[in-house]
């Protein structure tokens, strides 16, 4: 497995495993693509055999205070061997290296395997959205993660960030029309 920067020519491996992990909101390779293209998210992808079996995006402004993990999924055959915790990692060494110090996100109540895997690398719940996932109606779970309290290797790219405090910014102040997955299932697509 070799987890690796995303790439436009990864759009169709990526979308195969999107369409099949979420049959009822998948995102359209329009959406997909801006994803991959915008300047304020990093998507990787994991592949084996030169093949995508997995891919995860974060958005996280240049110097903004926090982060949004966008989206996080794996080829059926793939789960439950730790990829998906190596990419989240991986995911949120991203977010810090840009100076994020809190990671949000939203889940699915109905997926206890994406909620076990959050809160067992730190996310707390803060909230419910009844029925925010559409045509499901299912509610969403929001997460907050605290990067501070994250191991050796997350501090010291936060504490480079931290003598530009002044030119921290909150990402919500900047979020414009690019959204998260759980946004998009409302209908913007
Ligand atoms: C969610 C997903 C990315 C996790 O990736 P994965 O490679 O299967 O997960 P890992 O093997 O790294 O497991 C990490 C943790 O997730 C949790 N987990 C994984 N599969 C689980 C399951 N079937 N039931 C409950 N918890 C589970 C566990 O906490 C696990 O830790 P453990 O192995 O120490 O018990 C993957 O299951 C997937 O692609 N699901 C479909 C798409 C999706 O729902 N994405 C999330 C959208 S918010």
């Amino acid at each position: 497995m070799t987890l690796r920067a995303a790439t436009p020519d990864d759009l169709a491996g990526i979308m195969a495993i999107e369409q099949a992990s979420f049959p009822t909101d998948a995102w359209s390779v329009e959406a997909m693509a801006a994803e991959l293209a915008s300047p304020h998210n990093r998507y990787l992808v994991d592949e084996a055999e030169g093949l995508v079996i997995g891919y995860g995006g974060v958005r996280a402004l240049e110097g903004g205070a926090d982060a949004d993990i966008q989206t996080i999924a794996f080829d059926a055959a793939q789960r439950g061997r730790g990829l998906g915790r190596a990419l989240l990692r991986a995911l949120l060494a991203a977010a810090a290296e840009r100076g994020a110090r809190e990671v949000f996100l939203e889940v699915r109540a109905d997926n206890p395997a994406a909620e076990g895997l959050y809160r067992s690398e730190g996310f707390e719940e803060i909230g419910r959205r009844p029925g925010y996932y559409q045509p499901d109606d299912v509610d969403a779970i929001v997460m907050r993660l605290d990067l501070r309290n994250r191991g050796t290797n997350l501090h010291r790219s936060l504490s480079e960030e931290r003598s530009d405090d002044g030119l921290h910014r909150s990402l919500s102040e900047e979020r414009s029309d690019e959204t998260k997955r759980s946004d998009r299932t409302e209908g913007q697509e």
